[in-house]
């Protein structure tokens, strides 16, 4: 089965061609994989401008699937399904995606499947190593999530902790911006912080003792995990942090974050210390978090996949855990951890190949459980 995914949650506009295998051990393959990134056009306004990027994906889109095509040296008439993110994401940039993917199936009388954007971070791991031992417990990271899945059997995700606050990536982002270093904050951040010496600066790791306090939601799985919140995470405190200590180093912070500024009187190793610190509080949260997890609900493999999967403290930190602990550490290259199409492809073949699509009437929907 040949499926054509295309994927228009944030700022990237992306398609890709990928096919069943036959074999159950590597059910895919990936013809094509193409992405016009928007970053350019953002990093003006120092974060994504949801109108700016809808309209961007509308002039993107039919260059990118033609490309998508080319590369995997097939026609419109080789296709035999089509897959799309339906959601969580920007609405306005969904919909480009969604309509065109529609209309596209409509026109060619093909069959489409609607997919969750973070099934497809999940599928990446698939994509890239093969089949997961199961059951496995995948970490998803990126700008704009951070929750913890348990995978029991293949294309069933179960969501076992996640965020109450900001997601991880935009955590680093927003410091990435008090210091002055500009967006996306997470590749900077990562580079700084190689320089720097994490123990430097005395930020604290966040802790829930209060389990009244902003619950986790309803669709969480209920049990052991959801009842003791070690499975959750949290990143607004760190993020305040820095603002009071940046304070009291006479760094005048922007409030509301909006503005980028210059860091002022700190000096360039005190920025990387910070950098280097922030990392360390960040990953060892989301590799303790995501280590009790799996102890707990007895994985067989750790997944790690979305942007801030890119991040070498925390793919160094995961693997050198998992080593410790017996458990194999899967964690997609860096061009199919950031958003891509090729994920939403496999994703969508979990649902096709047991005959599952979505009406023509379906929509985008900015906030979609799974
Ligand atoms: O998955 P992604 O491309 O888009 C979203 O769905 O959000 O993730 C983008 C996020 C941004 O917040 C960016 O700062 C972060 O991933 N990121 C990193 C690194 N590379 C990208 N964070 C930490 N370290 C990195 N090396
Ligand atoms: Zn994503």
């Amino acid at each position: 089965m040949l499926t054509l995914a295309i994927e228009t949650s944030c700022d990237e506009t992306a398609a890709a061609v990928v096919s069943t295998t036959g074999d159950a051990q590597r059910p895919w393959r990936m013809l094509s994989n193409v992405i016009a990134s928007q970053a350019d056009i953002h990093r003006e306004w120092g974060g994504v401008v949801p109108e700016l990027a809808s309209r961007q994906h509308v002039r993107d889109i039919c260059g990118v699937v033609e490309r998508a095509l080319g590369d995997a040296n097939v026609t419109l008439r080789d296709v035999d399904a089509l897959a799309v993110t339906q959601g969580p994401g920007l609405v306005g940039s969904l919909l480009v995606g969604v309509a065109f993917a529609k209309s596209l199936a409509a026109a060619l009388g093909k069959p489409i499947v609607g997919v969750h954007h973070l099934a497809g971070h999940i599928e990446s791991i698939v994509l890239e190593h093969g089949e997961m031992p199961l059951p496995a417990v995948v970490l998803v990271v990126s700008g704009g999530h951070t929750s913890l899945y348990l995978v029991p059997e293949q294309g069933r995700y179960q969501l076992v902790g996640r965020t109450r606050d900001d997601a991880a990536g935009e955590a680093y982002d927003k410091v990435a911006k008090l210091l002055g270093l500009g967006y996306p904050g997470g590749p900077a951040i990562d580079r700084l912080a190689k320089q720097g010496d994490d123990r430097a600066v005395d930020l604290p790791r966040p802790r829930f003792t209060h389990p009244d306090r902003n619950p986790p939601p309803p669709d969480l799985v209920s049990g052991s995990l959801g009842a003791t919140h070690m499975a959750d995470f949290s990143f607004s405190g760190l993020k305040t942090a820095v603002v009071r200590l940046l304070e009291q180093r006479g760094v005048a912070v922007a409030t509301g974050l909006t503005v980028p500024r210059d860091a002022g009187p700190m000096s360039e190793p005190e920025v990387a210390d910070f950098c280097a610190s922030f990392q360390r509080v960040v990953v060892e949260s989301l590799v303790d978090r995501t280590f009790a997890a799996a102890d707990a609900l007895q994985a067989r493999s750790v997944g790690i996949a979305g942007g801030v999967s890119a991040n070498s403290r925390l793919r160094a930190d995961a693997a050198a855990r998992g080593e410790r602990e017996g458990l194999p550490v899967l964690i997609p290259r860096i061009s199919l951890s950031t958003d891509n199409a090729a994920m939403i492809a496999a994703a969508g073949l979990r649902k096709l190949v047991r005959g599952e699509t979505s009406p023509l009437d379906f929509n985008a929907q900015a906030s979609l459980v799974m």
